[in-house]
């Protein structure tokens, strides 16, 4: 809801009221209350001397509004009841929801034109999510999802995996394919990550339901609903409610209460469906095989799409698959590097693979080539986040992984490496809740660090070994 909207509507009201438009003192008190300001905060804003005299002045607003619109309206109900009355206009109007989705698919759809489809989307909130307008394969896990939502209902489910694998676009093409089927949609980004209680309070906003003054209240209220509708929640970047610098998974005191909000979407019976999308696993995102009734994780792997190739303006199919698998399948180093290619080497990854291989010879026997990741700066700044998050103990284990380019075993790993064995086996499992280390099952169990990020770690060794202080 932004403030133009909002004054417009008062000034509305008002003048419907009183034949006459909202004066600057009016708008002034508008704005601070929507600000959440208090009266003292107001009058020093906008240089009035009283606060008492902003409360005069406002309680003569409210009692305006509260004849015009037939309802009690005071300082604590005031935002939330504006919102209401803008909402349900432009529901009225045939107009969509301030809040509604503004994804192309919803926008482009055969059917927006048609009141009852605007009132039946008038609980989706998609303004956060990304709009998507190619999308590649992701088949198999598209029809996984569907079949954990719509077969078995399970009410929470993690979709995890690197930065970058592509779990955002996933989850928001299954959200456009199936928009009709949920009464309320609300996709929320924690890249700046709200309190409980702030997120809860805006999904009962979306839900156009009544303020609660507690938390308690306002979690009864979200359960009733999930109970009553079919609602679909996108928490999308969950990782930020972790710690940085710590093992991977643990919540920043401010977040800890979303462990039990987890819990509880699990334990209570409802008929509603939460995704969690994060790089980083917690404990509660470890799927036992008695919890794979109520919740599951979908884990994204790489995407070996050619077709994603061709439509980025790259040549040389035949070298397509070789450049997949140098980056991983990771849509986002994909996207970063064929733009260097196509600058660079104007669309030939021929060329970008011939001049970037690494000479693995020993001097008398012939030398054998491989392929090196480029790591462009937009790599480089994405793994610099990633560098920063980890734990000393993580670090270290990672710097040593570092060294070898073929994966290497437990006991290979652990040597030299002084570390106590809790922390060893904490920092290699923590690694692995990262997507960053992955254990692979040969005759023996080997670990494997992620190329790419390995290339970036040997690239920046001086720096990071200066700043971590390993
Ligand atoms: N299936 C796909 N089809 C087309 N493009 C894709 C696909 N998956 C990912 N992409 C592209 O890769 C980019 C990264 O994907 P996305 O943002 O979904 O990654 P992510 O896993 O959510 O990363 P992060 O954890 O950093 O948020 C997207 O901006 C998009 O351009
Ligand atoms: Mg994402």
């Amino acid at each position: 809801m932004n403030i133009t909207e909002v004054l417009h509507t008062i000034d509305e009201l008002v003048k419907k009221k009183t034949g006459e438009h909202l004066d600057d003192l009016q708008k002034s008190i508008i704005t601070g209350l929507c600000n959440k300001q208090t009266y003292d905060q107001i009058a020093s804003e906008f240089g009035y001397k009283s606060a008492n005299y902003i409360g005069d002045e406002s309680r003569k607003l409210f009692e305006i509004l509260s004849e015009e619109l037939e309802e009690d309206i005071n300082k604590s109900n005031f935002c939330w009841t504006i919102e209401r009355v803008i909402n349900s206009q432009l529901t009225n109007f045939g107009n969509t929801n301030i809040n509604l989705c503004s994804s192309c698919e919803l926008a482009n759809h055969p059917l927006i034109n048609n009141q009852e489809t605007k009132v039946k989307y008038s609980h989706h909130d998609l303004t956060l999510a990304p709009q998507i307008t190619k999308f590649y394969n992701r088949e198999t896990e598209l029809k996984k999802l569907n079949n954990y939502i719509f077969n078995q209902n399970l009410k929470l489910i993690f979709v995890l995996g690197l930065s970058g694998i592509g779990k955002t676009y996933f989850v928001k093409r299954f959200v456009d394919l199936n928009l009709d089927k949920f009464e309320v949609i609300i996709w929320k980004n924690f890249k700046f990550p709200l309190s409980l209680d702030l997120l809860i309070s805006d999904l009962l906003n979306t839900c156009q339901q009544q303020p609660q003054e507690t938390l308690q209240a306002k979690l009864k209220l979200l359960f009733d609903i999930f109970t009553q509708k079919r609602c679909l929640i996108i928490l999308d970047n969950i990782e930020n409610i972790f710690i940085s610098g710590q093992l991977a998974g643990q919540y920043k005191q401010e977040y800890k209460d979303y462990q039990n909000f987890f819990t509880r979407i699990i334990e209570t019976q409802h008929q509603s469906n939460i995704i969690l999308i994060s790089q980083e696993e917690c404990a509660e995102m470890r799927c036992f095989d008695e919890d794979l009734s109520v919740i599951n994780c979908l884990k994204l792997s790489g995407l070996n799409d050619v077709e994603f190739m061709k439509n980025m303006g790259l040549k040389d199919e035949e070298s397509y698959l070789t450049l997949i698998n140098l980056y991983e399948g990771n849509p986002f180093y994909f996207k970063s590097i064929a733009h260097s290619i196509k600058n660079i080497y104007d669309g030939h990854i021929a060329e970008f693979l011939t001049e970037n291989k690494d000479n693995c010879g020993t001097g008398i026997l012939p030398v054998n080539q491989i392929n090196l990741p480029v790591i462009t700066t937009q790599i480089q700044s994405n793994f610099q986040l990633l560098f920063d998050k980890l734990s000393p103990i993580e670090q270290k284990i990672i710097l040593k992984l570092s060294k070898f380019d073929q994966p290497i075993s437990r006991e290979e790993l652990k040597e030299n490496l002084e570390l106590s064995s809790t922390d060893f086996i904490n920092g290699l499992q923590s690694l692995q809740q990262r997507y960053l280390v992955t254990k692979i099952k040969q005759d023996k169990i080997m670990f494997n660090l992620s190329p790419v990020f390995r290339e970036y770690v040997k690239l920046n060794l001086l720096s990071i070994v200066k700043l971590s202080n390993i």
